[in-house]
């Protein structure tokens, strides 16, 4: 049974921004033991964004937040509400979604901040588009931003060449019969929590002296076993989409993945026996920005003229929880 949506309801709108620092692998194995060439047969990453120290989520969101309203020619005080979703917020509380709120004057609009780490932009797509089919929301923003270098240790190799930072945001609302999202499945798992994570500076572990030191306040991950998940999660739920709705490979027009690592989108790629072509990938120049990876992804499409009216569409996001979920969509503008 696939989960349709009570109406149709689609993204009309993308916009995105980055901070302007570009940090190569080259710039990394200077402070780090690590070289270009493992980075890159490993990853797919060649360069990343890194934000200038103090730069909150916000800062990358509401400018996001502002080009895909451009985009769609529409007001902030059009949108009914904003659904943002982060690992790194601006703040604990007030969420992010207030302060992008306040910053595009989006001043009918209601709001949260999401967590699902880089399922965060699928989940939040799905809340926001089930609102609006449901009637009580018209017009509603996802805004997908992370500024991960803030929660990187720079001193591990194993993690610091893998994240960087951005900010992704769509525009959500009614569309036409036949477009808009056509089917999800999106699933967590609360046992995989030990292997991608934050140990401090929540309500378990609040933030000490000691946790600063022991550098408790930066991700935490078992490479291998999420890579591993991924792989298989990725792959299985894309495939499950596409079979339940008598669909091929072949037929998508663009497969969009969580940019965590080049290998694990191919391997995802080739389980639903797609022509490499059909795969979005931006990775080698924005790494892994978690939630903004999908968002960014459409955009950069969008602009390249890789997405058009009628395309079939998957995106397909693991991570931190775990956390995955696939999304079908029949691409609306
Ligand atoms: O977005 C959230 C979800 N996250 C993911 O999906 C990430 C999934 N995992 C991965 O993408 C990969 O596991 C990594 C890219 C993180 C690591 O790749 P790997 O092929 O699994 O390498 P590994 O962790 O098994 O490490 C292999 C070797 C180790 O050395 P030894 O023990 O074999 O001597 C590491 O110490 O590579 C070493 N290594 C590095 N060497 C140079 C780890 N990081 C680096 C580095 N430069 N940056």
């Amino acid at each position: 049974m696939n989960r349709r949506l009570v109406a149709p309801v689609g993204i009309t709108a993308t916009g995105q921004c980055f901070p302007a620092k570009v940090v190569t692998n080259e710039d990394l194995s200077r402070t780090l033991d690590t070289n270009d060439e493992w980075i890159r047969t490993r990853t797919g990453i060649r360069e990343r964004r890194w934000a200038e120290p103090g730069t909150g989520a916000s800062q990358l969101g509401a400018p996001a937040l502002r080009m895909a309203l451009e985009n769609r020619g529409m007001e902030a005080s059009d949108l009914d509400l904003i659904v943002v979703t982060t690992v790194t917020p601006d703040t604990l509380f007030p969420s992010t979604a207030c302060r992008i709120q306040e910053m595009v004057g989006a001043t009918n609009a209601f709001g949260f901040d999401l967590n699902a780490a880089c399922s965060g932009f699928l989940y939040a797509l799905t809340t926001a588009a089930s609102l609006v089919a449901a009637g009580g929301v018209r017009k509603a923003a996802v805004v997908g931003v992370d500024i991960m270098s803030t929660i990187i240790n720079k001193e591990d190799r194993a993690t610091a060449v893998l994240f960087g930072d951005g900010a992704g945001a769509v525009i959500v609302e009614r569309v036409e019969e036949g477009y808009g999202i056509l089917d999800f499945e999106h699933r967590i798992d609360g046992s995989g929590g030990e292997f991608l994570f934050m140990p401090a500076g929540g309500s378990r572990r609040p933030a000490t002296a000691e946790t600063v030191a022991n550098k408790e306040h930066t991700i935490h991950q078992a490479g291998s076993e999420v890579f591993k998940n991924a792989v298989r999660e990725m792959a299985d739920n894309s495939r499950l989409l596409l079979d339940r709705n008598g669909m091929k490979g072949e037929d998508l027009g663009l497969f969009v993945p969580h940019q965590a690592n080049i290998r694990i989108m191919d391997a995802a790629a080739k389980r639903l026996e797609l022509d490499p072509s059909r795969m979005m990938v931006n990775i080698d120049r924005y790494a892994n920005t978690t939630t903004a990876t999908i968002p960014t992804a459409l955009h950069q499409a969008r602009e390249a003229g890789r997405l058009a009216k009628g395309d079939l569409v998957i995106l397909s996001a693991f991570g931190a929880g775990f956390t995955w979920g696939s999304t079908l969509l029949r691409w609306a503008c």
